[in-house]
Formats: structure tokens, C-alpha cells, sequence
């Protein structure tokens, strides 16, 4: 009867902490930051509990740190936790759960992925404060429109391409991102393929890259590409005519050759006259020599 009695008390004292296991809800925190804490917290926590605490963020790059500012668990008996925090991260499958237990002080926990789980297991005897602890997350700021390759007709001069240029958005909001560029809308080109990078650095070090490659082809004069300044560039000379360079340097070529021509003609006709001053001066002189020897020839000499 005695013995009953004592089983039914029994029961009842764990149907007492079954009850209390039952209250102790999981809950799932998608925030980048955010506090958690043991449940009673501040005061003790209850015994024969299990009680899950998730923390699964929506961006598949960030990783969570969680910082406790109080953590105060049974003592370890013999390395053993009777009491124990276990960590899991959860897109790691080996070797993920570490347990904590006793008195931790300035202790931080780092996953290496973006899905973690914090279970508090309580044994029947020696209840004590538990934790309390905040959590942020860090991950490398996103590109946004990145720019697709960019292929278009250029000349064996470089060619100038424009396009729309990626924004870099911070993962927490709010955050400053410093965003550097290999090149800028409006730079030359030369022939050939060339990778423009764009990168975005936030406060925590963590970075994001965006490439692509601008491919200017062929030594085409003829340059007919129009592509979308909406969506890929554009080439300033790419408007289906003739650059205006060229038309430039045909013209100034054309007035080259007319001059040169003219000039040409000018000073050979400018020849021909004066051979023929020369041939008629020779003419002159010779008719002259001729009238001269005839004259001589004709003057009797003086008596
Ligand atoms: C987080 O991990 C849990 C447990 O492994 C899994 O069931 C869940 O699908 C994961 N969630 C995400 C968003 O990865
Ligand atoms: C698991 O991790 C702990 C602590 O980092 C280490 O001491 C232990 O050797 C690891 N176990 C295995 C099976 O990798
Ligand atoms: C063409 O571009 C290359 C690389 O940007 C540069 O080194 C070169 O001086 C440019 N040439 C001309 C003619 O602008
Ligand atoms: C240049 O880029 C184009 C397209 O982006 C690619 O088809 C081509 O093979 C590249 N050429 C070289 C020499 O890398
Ligand atoms: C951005 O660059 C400026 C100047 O170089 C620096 O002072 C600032 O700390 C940087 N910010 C980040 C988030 O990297
Ligand atoms: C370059 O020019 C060729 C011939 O004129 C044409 O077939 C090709 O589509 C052009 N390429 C681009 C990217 O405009």
C-alpha cells in the first residue's frame, strides 16, 4: 500500500515535469538578429525538458553568431553534462552537436551555416538559471542586376561601352557597403574579350562579386550592333552608320589627293613654260648667232 502510494506520487510528480516538457514549445527564429533565452529565465529553468530554440535565416550565405551573456547550467560531473545547451548546426552532418553545460563566461558559438538548433536537456534533480543570449548574422552583401556579357562589332580603334552598372545590397539593411569596379560605363575597349569585375564589401569583411565579359569583336568597319542600353550596353559608334571618324579621315584623305593632284598638275605646266621660254630663248640666241654671223658676214670689211 505504501509502496503504491509512493508509485503513484511518482507518477504524478513526472506526469508534473511530462506536463512542463509539453509547455517548453520550439520556436523558430528567421530574423538576422534577435534575442533567445532558457525558458524561466531569469529564474531557474525546469527539470526533465526538452526545448528547442531554431534559428534558420533565409539567406543561404549568412552564418549566425550567438552570444551569451549568461549561461549557468549544472556543473559537469566527470566531463559528463547532465544538464547540457546542445548546438547543432544543421547543414553539417557529422560531427555538429557540441554540449555545453556548467558556467561558461564571454562565450560565443559561430556557425558555419545559415540553419542551427539550440536544445536545452534537463535531467529530474539540480535546476539552475539557464541562458540568455543575442544573436546576429553575417553574410556577404548581393549583387543585383548584374550585367549579362556584352559582345559587340568594334574597330581596331577601342571601343567606348556602356551599361547600367550592378547594385550591391547590403544583408543586414542599412548596412554601408563599399562597392569597387575594374572599369566604368564609358571606358574603351580594346578588340578582343575583357572581364569587368565589380566587388561589395560590408563592415564584417565578407564580399560579393559581380563579373562579366565585354567581347569586342572583329575589325569590321561596318559596325551594325544596337543592343539595349536597358539590358546589355551599348557602343557609342554602334549606330549603323559609319563612325564619324572614318568619315573624317576619307574626307580629309579626298582634299589630300585633290591638293596633291592640283599641285602636281601646277608645277608640271609651270615646267613646260619655262623649257619652252628656254627653247624659244635658245631659238633667239640662235638666230641671233645666225643674223650675227650673217651680218658679219655680210658687213664687207672696211676698205
Ligand atoms: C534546417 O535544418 C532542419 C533540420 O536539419 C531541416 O529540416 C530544415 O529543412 C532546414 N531548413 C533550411 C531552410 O535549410
Ligand atoms: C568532434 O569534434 C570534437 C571537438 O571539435 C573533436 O574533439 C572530436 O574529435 C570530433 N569527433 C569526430 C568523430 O570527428
Ligand atoms: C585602348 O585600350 C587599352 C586598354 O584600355 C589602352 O591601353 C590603350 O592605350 C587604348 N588605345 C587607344 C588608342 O586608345
Ligand atoms: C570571348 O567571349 C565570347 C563570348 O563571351 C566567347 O564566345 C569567346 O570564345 C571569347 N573569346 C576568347 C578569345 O576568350
Ligand atoms: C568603406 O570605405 C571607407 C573608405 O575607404 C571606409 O572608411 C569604410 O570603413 C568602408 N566601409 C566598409 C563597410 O567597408
Ligand atoms: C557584327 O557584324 C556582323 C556582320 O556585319 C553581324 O552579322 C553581327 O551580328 C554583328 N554582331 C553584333 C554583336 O552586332
Amino acid at each position: 500500500m505504501i509502496i503504491d502510494l509512493f508509485l503513484v506520487t511518482l507518477l504524478s510528480l513526472s506526469a508534473v515535469h511530462l506536463s512542463l516538457g509539453e509547455d517548453c514549445e520550439t520556436i523558430t527564429l528567421t530574423e538576422p538578429t534577435g534575442t533567445l533565452s532558457s525558458p524561466n529565465y531569469p529564474n531557474n529553468y525546469p527539470p526533465k525538458v526538452d526545448c528547442t530554440v531554431n534559428i534558420v535565416l533565409p539567406n543561404p550565405n549568412a552564418i549566425i553568431l550567438v552570444e551569451f551573456e549568461d549561461f549557468y547550467l549544472e556543473k559537469p560531473d566527470d566531463g559528463i553534462c547532465f544538464d547540457k545547451l546542445e548546438i547543432t548546426d544543421n547543414m553539417f552532418s557529422e560531427n555538429n552537436t557540441v554540449p555545453y553545460c556548467g558556467v561558461l563566461d564571454d562565450f560565443i558559438y559561430t556557425s558555419q551555416s545559415n540553419n542551427i538548433s539550440l536544445t536545452l536537456h534537463t535531467d529530474s534533480h539540480v535546476e539552475q538559471k539557464g541562458y540568455s543570449a543575442t544573436y546576429r548574422s553575417e553574410a556577404p552583401p548581393v549583387f543585383e542586376n548584374c550585367p549579362e556579357d556584352i559582345t559587340l562589332n568594334g574597330t581596331s580603334f577601342n571601343t567606348t561601352v556602356l551599361w547600367i552598372p550592378p547594385t550591391a545590397i547590403a544583408y543586414i539593411s542599412g548596412d554601408d557597403v563599399n562597392v569597387t569596379s575594374s572599369h566604368t560605363p564609358g571606358d574603351s575597349f580594346p578588340l578582343g574579350n575583357t572581364t569587368v569585375v565589380y566587388s561589395a564589401t560590408v563592415a564584417d569583411g565578407s564580399t560579393a562579386k559581380c563579373t562579366f565579359v565585354v567581347s569586342v569583336q572583329g575589325n569590321e568597319v561596318e559596325v551594325t550592333s544596337t543592343p539595349k542600353i536597358s539590358d546589355t550596353g551599348q557602343s557609342r559608334s554602334g549606330q549603323g552608320g559609319l563612325p564619324w571618324y572614318y568619315v573624317f579621315y576619307a574626307v580629309v584623305g579626298m582634299v589630300l589627293l585633290i591638293s596633291a593632284a592640283a599641285l602636281a598638275i601646277f608645277f608640271s605646266c609651270g615646267r613646260k613654260e619655262k623649257q619652252s621660254e628656254k627653247i624659244k630663248l635658245v631659238k633667239k640666241y640662235k638666230s641671233r648667232d645666225i643674223d650675227e654671223d650673217i651680218g658679219k658676214s655680210e658687213i664687207p670689211n672696211p676698205p
